[in-house]
């Protein structure tokens, strides 16, 4: 099946006819999302804040980090499912809309930042945990998450404002 045939199939289905039908399905799924990706961010942003040396200097960086994670993955879980659902209900569109394609760039650049900041530096908190300005390698991954999840925030907020009928 291709991806054309597979967006237009999401978007014959049930569910996403019941999304777009219905007056309050749609708004509420939204409003989740963003309670979700405000939730994603702040908490991404108090830990980048520190891997800058910014702030929570009280804290060591991995005290922050493994406080914080839990709340960050619960919140993008549900970031993803409620976008999956919006993103149903108008499937063809959204696929074909730049600002959620450059969307899923962001969120995939973000995660693959994440990754090699938690191969790399991470691996060697123990050296720089207490420090005030923390190794380049982690205000590197710091700054490079900051900017990529405005990014996914500012794509995500432009999408409902270019989104042409198909
Ligand atoms: C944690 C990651 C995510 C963040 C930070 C994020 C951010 C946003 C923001 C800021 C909006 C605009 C909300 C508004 O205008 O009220 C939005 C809307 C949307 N997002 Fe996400 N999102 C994320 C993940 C996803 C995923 C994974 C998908 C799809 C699989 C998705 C699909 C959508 C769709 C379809 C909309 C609605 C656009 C509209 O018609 O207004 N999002 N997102």
């Amino acid at each position: 099946m291709s991806l054309e045939a597979l967006f237009q199939k999401l978007y014959d289905s049930p569910l996403a006819a019941a999304i777009r039908e219905n007056t309050s399905y749609f708004p509420w799924i939204e409003s989740l999302h963003v309670l979700a990706i405000t939730l994603v961010f702040g908490t991404i942003c108090i830990v980048d804040l520190r891997l800058l040396g910014y702030r929570a200097h009280r804290r060591g960086a991995r005290r922050l980090i493994v406080d914080l994670l839990p709340f960050t993955w619960a919140a993008f879980a549900v970031a993803i499912v409620t976008g999956a659902l919006l993103f149903t209900s108008n499937a063809v569109a959204y696929a074909h809309n730049a600002q959620f394609q450059w969307k899923m760039i962001a969120i995939l650049a973000a995660g693959l930042n994440m990754a090699v900041f938690h191969l790399t530096a991470y691996r060697r908190i123990g050296d720089w945990d207490d420090a005030h300005r923390p190794p380049l390698a982690a205000r590197l991954s710091g700054a490079f998450s900051l900017l990529l999840w405005i990014a996914v925030i500012v794509f995500g907020r432009l999408i409902g404002f270019t989104l042409s009928v198909f």
